[in-house]
């Protein structure tokens, strides 16, 4: 995993290009990819996470560290990974107003999330099957997220136990909700999830048709001779029936992690049974997030998780402002799909968001330098968004609204 050789200079269209199907016959054939238009000098392998000058050439290093499968199990979105290329790209049609006079003396990114002080506007987003990115995994994560003091979204489909990641995280953690065609055994990682302390469910509402076709997972994976039974039983990718998150549940009635009925009679029956915090994960419009809160979510989050689920080609960031104009102030408004850049931190709290969640970042900088390689990504994206309130004049996160932003007209 360690002492990746990469060059310096790979640039952020290429997290653009890893998501296109094009982008395998060059990844695969392991091939120097483009370097920077600005600078096509070689430069000294990285070989250690305090040498990534940004998060994106984590994704590089990850795809040098990593099997074809598991990268792109990291990289895939549905049909032709388009809504995962706008995901990112959309950030671009943001431009920042950039202020002069402000006092800097001090910059303060902190922000209260249900009562809780955050450092930062970032937290780290549920990613299933983590050990297969990094042997430590998801325990990794947690222990990057508590030295970073950052909240992290704990996954139903995580391939470390609750009780290791709770642990590990040292503060409640959220949890990542999957509802299954069995009640029982939702309700049952529900209560598990409260036992264990955790502060907030988070239930994903955008998985609605499983499996999922993600074709530049299936391409990678015909590439890919070897045999992964560690990880998937008789190479099943059913989470609940190798899941450390559902043992000694009885799944023998599970077929799905996408039942037919989330309808917002499911939010009703689940709301009165979460005694923590409801926050609903994979909301793209205004219609739906006014159904969300009217049944009784405490929390949202604008998602599209990170183009995995549909091609829908609307970003995340284009759909949160509907959802932050229906909601009105009265939950917190969450956001992750693309975010790679402290700029697009930034954008994403001028249109409303309480804060922000990344997903592949944290996967390539553990895939990279395990617990090291997501602290670093969690560094840079925070030193970015520092350096960005600077230059824009906003000491204060409530000092960046929306005249901090303009819709490019290009
Ligand atoms: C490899 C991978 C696995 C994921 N697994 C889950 C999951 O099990 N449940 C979920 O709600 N979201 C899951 N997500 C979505 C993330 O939580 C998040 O919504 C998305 O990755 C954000 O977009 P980004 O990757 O561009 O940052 C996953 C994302 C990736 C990349």
């Amino acid at each position: 995993m360690r002492g990746v050789q990469v060059p310096f200079t790979r640039r952020s269209f290429l997290g653009g290009a890893a998501a296109l199907p094009a982008f395998w016959s060059w990844a695969l054939a392991d091939e120097t990819p483009p370097p920077s238009v600005l600078y096509r000098r070689a430069a000294p392998p990285i070989t250690s996470a305090d040498q990534v000058i940004n998060v994106m050439d984590f994704e590089g290093l990850a795809r040098t560290a990593l099997p074809p499968a598991h990268f792109a199990y990291i990289a895939t979105g549905v049909d032709d990974d388009r809504t995962v290329v706008r995901n990112h790209e959309a950030f671009a049609h943001y431009e920042i107003r950039a202020r002069r006079f402000a006092d800097l003396r001090r910059i303060d990114t902190s922000r209260k999330v249900f009562g809780t002080s955050w450092a930062s506007p970032l937290y780290v987003s549920s990613v299933s099957s983590e050990r297969a990115f990094h042997p430590q995994g998801e325990l990794a994560v947690a222990r990057a997220c508590k030295s970073r003091a950052t909240q992290f979204m704990f996954c139903t489909g995580s391939s470390v136990s609750l009780a290791e990641c709770a642990a590990a995280h040292g503060v409640p953690l959220w949890h990542q909700l999957y509802a299954t065609d069995d009640w029982t055994v939702t309700l049952g990682l529900l209560r598990r999830a409260e036992a264990a302390g955790c502060s907030a469910i988070a239930l994903t509402v955008d998985l609605r048709s499983y499996p999922r076709y993600n074709e530049t997972l299936v391409r990678a994976i015909r590439e890919d001779s070897r045999q992964c039974t560690n990880c998937h039983v008789n190479n099943t990718h059913d989470m609940w029936r190798r899941g450390p998150v559902f043992a000694g549940l009885d799944v023998s009635r599970v077929t799905t992690l996408a039942p037919s009925d989330i309808t917002v009679e499911f939010l009703d029956r689940l709301r009165a049974q979460v005694k923590s915090r409801l926050i609903i994960k994979g909301i793209v419009t205004g219609e739906d997030a006014e159904l969300a809160l009217a049944h009784g979510a405490d929390g949202i989050v604008v998602s599209n998780h990170g183009g995995r689920d549909e091609e829908s080609l609307r970003a995340s960031i284009d759909c949160l402002p509907e959802v932050v104009a229906a909601v009105k102030g009265r939950i917190p408004v969450f956001v992750d799909g693309g975010i790679r850049r402290g700029t697009d931190i930034f954008k994403a709290l001028a249109l409303g968001a309480t804060a922000v969640g990344i997903g592949r970042p944290q996967a390539w900088g553990l895939a990279a330098f395990g617990q090291s390689g997501v602290e670093a990504v969690l560094d840079i994206l925070n030193r970015e968004l520092v350096a960005i309130m600077r230059q824009a004049g906003t000491p204060t996160l409530a000092d960046i609204t929306t005249a901090s932003v303009v819709r490019s007209i290009a």
